[in-house]
């Protein structure tokens, strides 16, 4: 039996959920007000937020797999260090033979439905007051219970079933009370707000997000690959996606003018790097929270990011601008 990994005699499964809970409220208030706190033809580029995120994503766990590849084997150079160029160049090949297996391409498909996610998010944060989002976006616990009874067989508990019936009742009772306010609002901001579209971009990125979770879980616990080598095979696949509205964009660097790189981060403030970061910190805690719990109890955890956005939603104004 492996040791369970710890923090400080913490066990990371539990640190990691709790942590989750603190980012998920962090990113719904951020990437709200990030979105809503500049009028529409001044904020930053939704696809260049995504594509910025998993390269950074993948940039970390490429460094992590690269860290931790055991380089001690009977083929390797011995008697000398990490950083000796032979070595280095032994191991650059093991990672990338790894990231490289026969069965990378089942990353493809999370990494799909995590870009197109990703993206439905932003349209969401943007259209829907970040309260409304944020219990919205929690039907993905209903999704992901679904997706895990049927393909990963899970069993699930008369308290959870009875948890998620719960849930269900507390998003349906949000909807209801948001029906007689949906359709174009302000949002006290002066940034135009569609209900409908970002309730259908919820419902949209709750089903990818139970599909993706529940088939990356699959995946990592269906063989003996690393974590972080499985991180980076879906960031590879997440940058093709990732690139295609951008290259059909104004600022495609298929059209190359002088100022495309600007045009590509034009508006890109302290907030939108602070979205991407905390994006960052979310896929690769929501990594390890599939791989040392499961899926179902990361959706429990998150919805505690509901109370933390609460308390703090209350406290925050509602920005103004002209
Ligand atoms: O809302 P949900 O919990 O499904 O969001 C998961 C997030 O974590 C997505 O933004 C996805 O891109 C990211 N992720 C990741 N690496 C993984 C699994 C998920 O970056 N291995």
């Amino acid at each position: 039996q492996a040791a369970v990994p710890s923090i400080c005699g913490m066990p990371l499964k539990y640190v990691s959920l709790v942590t989750l809970a603190v980012q998920n409220a962090l990113l719904t208030l951020i990437m709200h007000y990030s979105r809503v706190s500049a009028a529409p033809s001044h904020t930053y580029s939704a696809a260049s937020a995504v594509l910025l995120t998993e390269l950074l994503k993948g940039s970390i766990s490429l460094t992590v797999a690269f860290l931790r590849l055991d380089y001690c084997s009977p083929s390797s150079p011995s008697g000398s260090s990490l950083w000796n160029p032979r070595v280095l160049l032994y191991r650059f090949r093991r990672l990338g033979k790894e990231v490289f297996r026969p069965d990378c391409w089942k990353l493809s498909i999370p990494a799909i439905l995590y870009v197109i996610q990703n993206n439905l998010q932003f349209v969401a944060v943007s259209n829907l007051e970040a309260a409304t989002f944020q219990v919205s976006y929690q039907m993905k616990i209903l999704t992901t219970a679904a997706f895990s009874v049927v393909m990963l067989r899970k069993k699930l508990s008369p308290t959870k079933w009875l948890a998620l019936l719960f849930l269900a009742i507390g998003v349906g009772v949000v909807q209801i009370q948001n029906g007689s306010s949906s359709g174009h609002t302000s949002g006290g901001s002066g940034h135009d707000m569609n209900a409908f579209k970002g309730f259908m971009a919820v419902v949209m990125a709750c089903f990818t997000s139970g599909l993706a979770g529940v088939y990356f879980e699959m995946v990592l616990k269906n063989s003996q690959a690393d974590l972080w080598v499985r991180n980076v095979q879906l960031s590879l696949f997440s940058l093709l996606p990732a690139l295609v509205p951008i290259l059909f964009s104004d600022a495609s660097p298929a059209r190359p003018s002088p100022g495309w790189l600007q045009q590509l981060f034009a508006n890109f403030g302290a907030w939108a790097w602070a979205t991407v970061l905390i994006q960052v910190l979310g896929g690769l805690l929501t990594a390890l929270v599939i791989k040392y719990a499961d899926n179902i109890l990361k959706g429990f955890a998150t919805s505690l990011s509901i109370v933390i956005s609460f308390l703090a939603l209350r406290s925050i104004p509602t920005p103004q601008h002209p």
